[in-house]
């Protein structure tokens, strides 16, 4: 994966061009985004704003010049929320409490459970997010469309985090007498999340810009997933947002002229916390034992369809805002299948059937996917009336559930195995 990098003074395509927002995390990827767009939403709780990260803390100055909307002086209005923006969830919190009670579920693995808090606790990268000076002037030097673009990912990232956040938060405070310890260990993952986001919202600071989370926290639509879909989505954009994180900062430390701004060389630790993440959740799917079961149809069912979802969404996400990876040397098709041939190999360990994303034909189906995601994209530029421009449509996204129905029923690799000691030991 070893790439040119752009110059960060070649012009980049029209911001028109540019789709919104991108995201790297767990949360982020579409992280808990992306497979939400194609189940059903509700309307869910809404869990109180967290202090820390709020809206008075936004002492950013007016930005208008670089074209964004802004709720108030330095706060921007969040992106519009799609099928593939990182959305917020929430959940069925009382049958979650009948899968982590001790009492009502003998398959929970205490010990196990036990040592995953010793590490939580250990809190690796307490001094890690620490910035320095170097950050404001890297924004100050990142100009025109590239500016654009760093300012959308740093949103999406943001938005991404502070969603893992969230629901991490509020599942600590609810299994708190069910199961202590993974209650703790919810909270600790919400520490570390409300770390990530409050990382990124700082830094679009240097843009001069900053995201009210408060606000959004109140106000943003909550996306209702099923426990067991929050288990197989939640490992996937763990462990998706770590193979992003790593395989960015290996790619920049091959390519240094390429580091455009000092955030990218916190992701090392960084993805470290992400990968934490999606092993506590390969802990919980193995005690859910029906649920990486090699005997379950409707696992192995759920599984693929999770994994497709991710791939998918990120797959096209990424693809649309092509500027940004360029901006930093990468190529967007490499780094995309990287990350997902990498993603399935360790999802493999746990889910028990996965997409062959190494089969000859599956990139070719993906990039199909991509083009006509591009002329949907195109069609919804054009100057002509909602209804010719839905007309248009039609046909396009016909095909593209065709292709994604394809691509769902090639022959899948037989995967899992829960009894494995742990993924830790993966990454580098
Ligand atoms: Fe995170
Ligand atoms: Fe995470």
């Amino acid at each position: 994966m070893r790439l040119r990098c752009h110059s960060p003074a070649r012009p980049l395509p029209p911001a028109s061009h540019l789709v919104r927002g991108m995201s790297f995390s767990s949360a982020s990827v579409l992280g808990l985004g992306g497979a939400a767009g194609l189940l059903s939403a509700r309307s869910g709780a809404t869990p109180a704003a967290p202090r820390r990260l709020a809206g008075p803390n936004v002492r950013a100055k007016a930005a208008e010049s670089d074209g964004f909307e802004l709720m108030r002086k330095g706060v921007k209005k969040a992106g519009s929320e799609t099928i593939l923006t990182p959305r917020f969830y929430t959940t069925d919190f009382d049958e979650m409490e009948e899968m982590f009670s001790p009492e009502k579920n003998p398959q929970l693995n205490t010990a196990e459970f036990e040592a995953l808090l010793r590490e939580f606790r250990t809190d690796y990268n307490q001094r890690h997010f620490v910035r320095n000076e170097t950050f404001k002037k890297a924004a100050e030097n990142i100009t025109g469309p590239t500016r654009k673009i760093f300012v959308e990912f740093l949103e999406r990232s943001c938005t991404a985090e502070f969603s893992g956040f969230l629901l991490y938060k509020e599942l600590g405070r609810r299994l708190k007498k069910t199961n202590p310890v993974v209650a703790e260990i919810f909270t600790l993952m919400s520490r570390d999340e409300a770390r990530h986001a409050g990382f990124l919202n700082k830094a679009m600071s240097d843009f001069n810009l900053a995201l009210d989370l408060g606000f959004l926290t109140k106000n943003r639509q909550y996306t209702f997933f099923a426990p067991k879909f929050i288990l197989y989505a939640t490992y996937l954009s763990e462990k998706i947002g770590y193979w992003r994180y790593i395989s960015i900062y290996r790619h920049l430390q091959r390519n240094p002229d390429c580091q455009l701004y000092p955030i990218f060389e916190y992701f090392e630790n960084w993805c470290q916390d992400e990968n934490r993440h999606g092993d506590f959740f390969s802990a919980m799917l193995k005690s859910e034992p029906q649920l990486v079961s090699k005997d379950d149809w409707q696992a192995k069912l759920w599984s693929r369809f999770f994994c497709l979802s991710v791939y998918i969404t990120m797959y096209l996400n990424d693809h649309s805002r092509d500027a940004f990876y360029s901006a930093l040397g990468l190529n967007t098709t490499q780094f995309n299948q990287h990350v997902i041939i990498e993603t399935n190999k360790t999802t493999a360990r746990i889910f028990p059937a996965v997409p062959d994303t190494e089969h000859p034909e599956f990139f070719v189906k993906m990039d199909k996917l991509v083009e006509l995601n591009t002329k949907l994209a195109a069609i919804g530029n054009e100057d002509a009336p909602d209804m010719l421009k839905n007309a248009q449509r039609a046909p396009v996204i016909a095909q593209m559930v065709f292709i994604m129905l394809q691509v769902f029923f090639m022959t899948p690799m037989e995967s899992g195995s829960w009894d494995f000691d742990s993924e830790t030991q993966l990454a580098y």
